[in-house]
């Protein structure tokens, strides 16, 4: 039987992969402007670190862990997001001592068992950025102005940025028990799911998208009624300094986040572009997260973007596919060397140049060179060759010219602007 990949695995094919090249080279580039480096972290941690971090009662721990004991008896997991690790990383390496602010960022693939669906996969790539050790409204700004810009330089235009506030460890048990007082008035009206998060995690209710708890939602208390002063003033801060960045954004009461560890600012960036899993970008503030997973008492603030939702967005009419700058093309075998020679010499040179391996025909060449969208083709062979000369054609304006062998790199530098 022939062996597929898993279900929720996708294999990214070269056809696509220009794609992402171009968003992972943007987000190195916008990151680093704004003071970011590359933090690397490992595929598996503990167990612990996840259950702790993420918390708990959320689903990702509950259902969606690539959980396994390995052959010492550790329960390991498949990382099923970035910001705990990296949260460890920082304190493992004292990352604090050298400087207590770190604005770190991470590309790489993440694993959760969910069902799979169009944008949701087990296996899915996601940036991400944070920065530790900052509780100033000013970074969490600075964060989601990164974000929009970045978004915008890889070519997404119709997005909304909606945010809110989670209060804190202070405030926030009283919105909880609030709400879970005005939700088991309703509890009939929920789905099963929902009857559950009453007890484990009733926030989360606030995100539910069956209809018949959308209704109750609807009427539901607004966590920025119950917020304490310093969340308030927390957060009008950091809506004034989107606003001074000329960054717009709709606040969104019922925006509650899947994962635990988030205090105060939360926000994401939708799309309307995507479905029903419209959401590119996740992210907020996480005061308590490094106290949670053993640490010191450290406010953290970042996002995480997803990858395969973001490609899929991309402007359809830009290509980004890496296509020869020239197709050798041989006319009988006794040229196949100096092909072969000339290829070789041309790729040192940084020119992306392919050829025939097969002898065949020259028309059965020329349309290779075509589907391959080659820009120049090099005809060798014939009287041309044995004066050092080979025709050069131009695929888009089919122009002919005979040129000197020794020159092509030179004249090929000289044509193709980007090289
Ligand atoms: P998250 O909302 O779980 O947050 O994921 C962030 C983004 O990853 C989502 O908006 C979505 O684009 C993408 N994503 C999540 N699950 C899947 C999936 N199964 N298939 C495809 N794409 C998916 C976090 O992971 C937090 N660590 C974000 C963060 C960083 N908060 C603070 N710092």
């Amino acid at each position: 039987m022939e062996i597929k990949a898993i279900r929720g695995f996708n294999d990214i094919l070269p056809q696509e992969i220009g794609k992402w090249h171009f968003v992972e080279d943007t987000a190195r580039d916008v990151f680093e402007n704004f003071g970011f480096s590359e933090l690397r972290i490992p595929v598996i941690e503990r167990t612990d670190l996840f259950a702790r971090g993420i918390g708990e009662a959320t689903d990702i721990v509950e259902k969606e862990m690539y959980t396994f004991t390995d052959k010492g008896g550790n329960s390991l997991t498949l990382r099923p997001e970035a910001t705990a690790s990296m949260a460890r990383a920082y304190l493992e390496h004292q990352m604090y001592s050298f400087d207590p602010v770190a604005k770190v960022y991470f590309m790489g693939p993440m694993f959760r068992y969910e069902r799979p669906q169009k944008g949701r996969y087990r296996q899915f790539y996601q940036i991400d950025a944070e920065v530790f050790g900052v509780d100033n409204p000013m970074v969490d700004a600075e964060v989601i102005v990164m974000l929009m810009h970045f978004l915008h330089k890889v070519g997404l235009q119709t997005l909304e940025l909606q945010i809110n506030s989670l209060g804190c460890r202070e405030c926030r048990p009283r919105y909880r028990e609030e709400l879970k007082r005005f939700f088991e008035k309703k509890s009939f009206q929920l789905c099963e799911d929902c009857q559950r998060r009453l007890q484990t995690n009733p926030l989360r209710i606030l995100d539910c998208k069956v209809e018949g708890c959308k209704e109750s939602i609807a009427n539901a208390p607004r966590v920025t009624d119950f917020i304490c002063s310093n969340c308030k003033e927390h957060f009008s801060r950091v809506k004034e300094y989107l606003t001074v960045a000329g960054v717009q954004f709709d606040v969104n009461p019922n925006m509650v986040r899947g994962l635990d560890y988030y205090t105060r600012t939360c926000f994401e960036v939708v799309s309307y572009d995507l479905g029903s899993q419209n959401a590119v970008t996740g992210g907020g503030r996480y005061d308590n997260l490094f106290q949670e997973i053993g640490g010191l008492d450290i406010p953290g603030i970042g996002f995480a973007i997803g990858m395969e939702r973001l490609v899929s967005l991309l402007p359809k009419d830009r290509t980004f596919l890496k296509t020869p700058h020239l197709f050798i093309a041989t006319l009988g075998d006794e040229t196949n060397k100096e092909a072969y020679q000339l290829a070789n010499e041309l790729h040192l040179r940084g020119i992306r140049a392919e050829l025939d391996y097969e002898g065949k025909s020259l028309k059965s060449q020329m349309r290779r060179a075509g589907k391959l969208n080659a820009s120049y083709v090099l005809i060798l062979g014939g009287d041309e060759l044995k004066q050092g000369k080979a025709v050069l054609r131009n695929m888009g304006d089919k122009s002919q010219e005979e040129v000197p062998i020794k020159d092509l790199a030179s004249l090929l530098q000289s044509k193709l602007p980007r090289l």
